[in-house]
């Protein structure tokens, strides 16, 4: 047997890459497209916001840029299939330390962005992505993977849509778990994340020059789903 890791002839086809802005629909589209191709599907926006999240355990002020990277450099972070029925896709996991709903709160995605700005903490997290996404056979979502992680990558998509869109679907989907989160708290959130998504110095949130664009603006999973799945069957037979 030979370990992931080990050389082996990279073939770019079958590393696909799912970038865009916050709420855009990346994770279901990822998780579909991974699960239709047989692959290996990895949100990377998980790690930061495990590290955002331990941060915020241990009382780590969010403009502690040293601390932040040291942290992004030691803390185990781990993926793992479902553990549970509860709507997970995936455990997520600091130590032994089941981290995947705590992950998902407000007060993290009110930080994360800031946290994901320091160029160490972006060093330790796309080290260890890249690594992962080099073995193939991997559908990887986040905002910076096609063009800085694995800009190699043979199938890009950049997935987009409005913002109030993007709210209101994540207002759906949050309102069951936190009853207290209103649309414009969502909303307002939201655009101050694009914000410093798109605006930071180091892997600025942006689509690659080689990437296909879709806009998800009134299409439902099932039709986004369709276009991306054609777009990765017809770059695969191209390339044979
Ligand atoms: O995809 P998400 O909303 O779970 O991502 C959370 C944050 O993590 C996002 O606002 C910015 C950061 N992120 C990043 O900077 N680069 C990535 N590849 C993935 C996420």
């Amino acid at each position: 047997m030979t370990h992931p890791d080990s050389k082996k002839p990279l073939n770019p086809m079958q590393i696909i890459t799912i970038d865009g802005p916050a709420a855009s629909g990346k994770s279901t589209l990822g998780q579909r497209l991974a699960e239709a191709l047989g692959y290996l599907y990895f949100d990377t926006g998980v790690m930061y916001r495990a590290l955002t999240w331990l941060a915020l355990q241990q009382g780590v002020s969010m403009q502690d840029e040293e601390t932040l990277t040291a942290l992004a450099e030691k803390v185990p972070i781990d993926v793992t299939p479902p553990s549970k029925a509860d709507g997970r896709a995936y455990d997520v996991w600091i130590g032994d330390q089941d981290v995947t709903w705590a992950i998902r709160q407000p007060q993290v995605d009110a930080q994360v962005s800031i946290v994901s700005i320091y160029p160490g903490v972006r060093r330790a997290m796309s080290k260890q992505q890249r690594r992962i996404g080099l073995r193939g056979c991997v559908v990887m979502v986040g905002r910076d993977i096609g063009t800085v992680v694995l800009p190699e990558a043979g199938i890009k998509i950049y997935l987009d849509a409005s913002v109030e869109e993007r709210a209101r679907r994540r207002y759906e989907e949050q309102k069951q778990r936190e009853e207290k989160i209103t649309y414009e708290d969502i909303l307002h959130n939201i655009m101050e994340r694009d914000r410093v998504d798109s605006t930071r110095a180091i892997a600025p949130l942006r689509p690659a020059e080689d990437a296909v664009c879709i806009n998800s603006d009134g299409k439902g999973i099932e039709e986004v789903f369709e276009m991306a799945i054609q777009i990765v069957r017809s770059r695969q037979e191209q390339v044979g």
